[in-house]
């Protein structure tokens, strides 16, 4: 069925190649893929740790099977020969043809070395993490990083080789358009912190040890409370939650528990519900197709920190679910909504992103995208990280890192291979701030929250971004949606307001 890369077969008669052969190439391979991901999501939640790995062999190859597959002669022919009817059909042959070409530029010995090492890499990594020793993946991170910007050289760029890269996540965005906005947002959350820290007091009201079967009921109702439709999802359990999208009406979200802080657990689902909705929100006759992905990873992510942050971490939805939280936990039945909603947005200077509040999370980002771009472009080295990471963070953060298990060590992307990965966090929450926006000229968000009537919210989301696919760029969609481009001014808005509110106090 697939012509091997170079073969005489790959020259195939122009009749046959139609947009409908192309779809239905895609939708042969997306099988494949759906197989994959029901089998990763397996990995990560049930099977039984002696089958690690026999089944990490059975998924590489099968990946390996769809890899040759989408990068093939034959569906590069369809692509290039087929003639588009309409606007679907041109979005369709676009975007698959540039992602096709981008991968069809690296030699594929070099991408097999890259996978191998960055899998070498990324398994070091985690003994390093454990035994907070960065030497140990020095020299395998140095070997990744010199694959990755031979990657980049092969991918093609106009000014910068991490824009190679960096497309991957964002396509169309430049480490030259990055660059101001992280600026003004490292300076602007750097002087609001020390507005904050002038007020901020160490009772944490959420201090007290829950049982996870009772978070584990209030994570279920949560989902209830928001409509999320069991009969195309479901909530489960693994170390790290993700989403995901196994196939057409499934997509799987999991959770974790955490005993002595519950707000993990219901941050952890309402971000991965959030996830869960855009890829139950692409239409049927775009699914499996390379349009009907999402827009990119920081849309992605906009629509988990809608869901986590705009509207979980609201006084409004406090508001709404304290009756149901308070039956549920009764430890905390002395703390009133307003006092809860405190207790989820206090901000603190920490040093895990993961655990890091809507005002400190973006300078853990802006210091990742600095180091990662330096990193890429020659100016440091893997052996200089530490360094490197401890010096930014004493500086945007004033903190001292006590150890790299908690400074460099902390995150698995760079030791997997992913740079230009970490700025779609901070583009999601950017994203989210401007689609708020443009959200409440049309509905009254913050009452429909507190009523617990997410239909028209979901379906605001669903109309506008999550039927779209892929078939706008994301920055077309961004303006198509709210009316201008990325405009840093919302997310500045909405973090001075609320904390204000947060903290009542007038920090304008
Ligand atoms: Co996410």
């Amino acid at each position: 069925m697939v012509s091997p890369s170079g073969s005489d077969e790959a020259v195939r008669d122009t009749e046959a190649a139609t947009v409908e052969s192309v779809k239905s190439f895609y939708r042969r391979a997306s099988f494949f893929e759906s197989a994959v991901n029901l089998l990763q999501w397996d990995m990560q939640t049930y099977m039984p740790k002696a089958a690690a790995h026999y089944r990490a062999r059975v998924v590489s190859e099968i990946s390996m099977h769809v890899f040759k597959l989408v990068t093939s002669d034959e569906l590069y022919h369809l692509l290039t020969n087929a003639q588009p009817r309409d606007e679907l059909e041109e979005a369709l042959l676009r975007v698959g043809l540039r992602e096709l070409e981008k991968v069809r530029r690296i030699p594929p010995e070099l991408y097999a070395q890259f996978v191998q090492e960055a899998a070498m890499c990324e398994h070091v990594w985690e003994t390093a993490k454990k035994s907070n020793d960065f030497k140990l993946v020095a020299p395998h991170l140095e070997r990744v990083l010199d694959l990755v910007r031979s990657i980049a050289e092969y991918i093609g760029y106009e000014r910068d080789p991490y824009d190679a890269l960096l497309d991957k996540f964002e396509p169309g965005m430049t480490a030259e358009k990055l660059r101001p906005i992280f600026a003004e947002l490292r300076d602007f959350l750097t002087s609001l912190l020390e507005k904050f820290e002038r007020e901020d007091d160490d009772r944490d009201p959420f201090c007290v040890k829950i049982d996870v079967n009772r978070q584990r009921t209030f994570s279920e109702w949560l989902l209830d409370h928001l409509r999320f439709d069991r009969s195309r999802g479901r909530l489960d359990v693994s170390a790290h939650p993700f989403t995901n999208a196994i196939g057409f009406g499934d997509v799987r979200i999991t959770t974790r528990f955490a005993e002595d802080d519950v707000r993990n657990s219901i941050f952890s689902t309402l971000h991965e519900f959030g996830h869960a909705l855009y890829a139950l929100g692409v239409p049927e006759d775009l699914y499996g197709l390379p349009t009907g992905a999402s827009a990119s990873f920081g849309f992605d992510e906009s629509q988990s920190r809608f869901w986590e942050n705009i509207v979980g971490r609201s006084l409004a939805f406090w508001k709404g679910v304290h009756g149901k939280f308070i039956d549920l936990f009764p430890e905390f039945s002395h703390l009133g909504p307003e006092e809860l909603w405190r207790g989820v947005n206090r901000v603190v200077r920490s040093h895990v992103r993961t655990e890091a509040d809507e005002v400190t999370y973006n300078l853990h980002i802006v210091l990742r995208f600095e180091l990662e771009h330096a990193l890429i472009n020659g100016q440091l080295g893997a052996k200089d990280i530490p360094s490197a990471w401890n010096e930014a963070f004493k500086k945007y953060l004033s903190l001292e890192v006590p150890s790299d298990a908690l400074g460099c060590l902390q995150d698995p992307h760079w030791y997997g291979g992913a740079f230009g990965y970490f700025p779609s966090y901070t583009l999601g929450n950017l994203y989210a701030a401007q689609l708020k926006v443009a959200l409440e000229r049309e509905l009254p968000l913050q009452s429909l929250v507190e009523a617990g009537d997410f239909e028209p919210v979901k379906e605001w989301l669903r109309s506008k971004i999550h039927s779209k696919g892929r078939l706008r760029e994301p920055n077309e969609l961004l303006k198509d949606v709210t009316g201008e481009e990325l405009n840093l001014h919302h997310f500045k808005d909405y973090i001075t307001t609320k904390f204000s509110q947060v903290y009542g106090v007038s920090i304008a």
